[in-house]
């Protein structure tokens, strides 16, 4: 035993210990997804009712795409996001005419078992009949359910009044006449689903992970393509589609892989990519958003400062000789959005 030298038993240890855990670890066995464990039921007809009624538990009274309109922009929140609810109304999602386009705003949240928190909440939607709730519990780990009210709701009450659907985080900047401009210049009323397209990733195996993915939640090696989370764009008729996926496709927790991927992937719907619309945090610089659609980790402070420095008549003149820092492609930077490079071969994975 003497002769054997320390790293190979030192290997072997390491060899047969893992060998050891792949007999008695079954796949029941790996760590779990909080809410969403081995035994838990992924059959989205559990969680939404598919009937036509109304299961909200708090809604706008009017209705919610009651008016015709270019595009309707969902604002996935949560029940204590009250700031930046507020700040959204103030700023980007205070305009309801934007080059002559009707646009319109509602924020999507589940249930909280605070009362205090509800009937602060019944109070909000009571005074600006924004707010709709749906019968869930209101967690990360349940924000694909959200997502999937989303389409449904858009399904049931925007088809046939509303071109578009925005879905969007309550931390997002969105910068509204720029995104009308692209809508008009992509000029696609059906099969668009666009966004930051991400291409090849890997389920995260660290248990500790905001994105971590047993293989029991998810087989493959590799997500389809899609588009990340934090604000993708879809013409009406893929909202449809979407939802009618979903109800024959297993839950996943992480909402973005499963919406805009997975039952994006079964609807035969092909995400697209756009560089404007950014997720990560970029500096806090105006000349370089006027020109992007969707920015990331806003505070309502930022959302409002932002948003006051856009809307300044001379942002033009002020940005007039500014060159982009990062090693973005400079036609990003042009003032019109041409349709040609906006829905080229670029905007696919390699
Ligand atoms: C899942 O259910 C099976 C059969 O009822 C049971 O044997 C197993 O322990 C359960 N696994 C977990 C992780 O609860
Ligand atoms: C999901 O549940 C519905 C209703 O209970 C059922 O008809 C359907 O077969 C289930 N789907 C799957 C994939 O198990
Ligand atoms: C839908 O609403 C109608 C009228 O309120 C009711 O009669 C019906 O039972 C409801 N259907 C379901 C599936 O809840
Ligand atoms: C905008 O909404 C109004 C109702 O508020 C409607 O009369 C009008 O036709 C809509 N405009 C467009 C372009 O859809
Ligand atoms: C319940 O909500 C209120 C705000 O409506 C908040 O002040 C309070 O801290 C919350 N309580 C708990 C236990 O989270
Ligand atoms: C998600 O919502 C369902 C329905 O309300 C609830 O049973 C479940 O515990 C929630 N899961 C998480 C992870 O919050
Ligand atoms: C939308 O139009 C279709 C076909 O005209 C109709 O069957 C459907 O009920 C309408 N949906 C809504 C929500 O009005
Ligand atoms: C938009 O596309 C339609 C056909 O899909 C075409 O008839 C129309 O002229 C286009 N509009 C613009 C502004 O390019
Ligand atoms: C944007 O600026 C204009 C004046 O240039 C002002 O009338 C308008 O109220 C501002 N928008 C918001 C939502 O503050
Ligand atoms: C856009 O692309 C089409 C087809 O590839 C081409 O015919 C057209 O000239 C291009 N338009 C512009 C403005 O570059």
């Amino acid at each position: 035993m003497k002769s054997i030298p320390r790293v190979i038993l030192c290997v072997s240890g390491l060899v047969s210990i893992s060998i050891l855990s792949l007999v008695t670890m079954p796949v029941d066995k790996e760590a779990n997804v909080v809410g969403w464990s081995y035994n838990t039921t992924r059959n989205t007809t559990n969680y939404i009712p598919v009937s036509g009624n109304w299961t909200a538990s708090l809604a706008p009274e009017r209705g919610v795409c009651d008016r015709p309109g270019l595009l309707v922009m969902m604002v996935c929140s949560a029940p204590m996001n009250f700031e930046a609810r507020q700040a959204i109304r103030d700023t980007w999602g205070a305009e309801r005419k934007v080059q002559g386009h009707n646009m319109s705003v509602y924020f999507l949240v589940g249930e909280t078992n605070n009362v205090s928190m509800q009937n602060d909440l019944q109070l909000e939607s009571d005074q600006f009949g924004d707010i709709i709730q749906e019968r869930f519990v209101d967690s990360y780990n349940n924000l694909t359910l959200k997502s999937i009210q989303m389409v449904k709701i858009a399904t049931n009450h925007c088809l046939n009044t509303t071109s578009y659907l925005l879905k969007i985080d309550d931390d997002m900047f969105v910068n509204v006449p720029r995104l009308v401009s692209l809508i008009l210049a992509v000029n696609k009323t059906r099969n668009l689903l666009m966004g930051k397209l991400i291409c090849g990733a890997r389920p995260i195996k660290n248990p500790s992970s905001k994105w971590y993915s047993p293989t029991y939640m998810y087989e493959d090696k590799t997500y389809p393509n899609y588009l990340s989370g934090t604000g993708y764009l879809m013409s009406l008729d893929v909202a449809q589609k979407l939802f009618e996926a979903s109800l024959s496709t297993p839950i996943f927790h992480l909402e973005d892989v499963y919406i805009t991927g997975i039952c994006a992937r079964k609807a035969k719907v092909k995400p697209f990519d756009n560089h404007m619309f950014t997720y990560r945090q970029l500096s806090k610089e105006p000349c370089e958003f006027r020109r992007l659609v969707t920015m990331h980790h806003f505070s309502p402070q930022d959302i409002r400062d932002t948003f006051r420095a856009l809307n300044d008549s001379n942002i033009e003149r002020t940005c007039a000789g500014y060159k982009p820092k990062r090693n973005t492609q400079s036609w990003l930077y042009e003032n019109v959005i041409s349709r040609n490079r906006t829905v080229s071969r670029r905007s696919r994975c390699s």
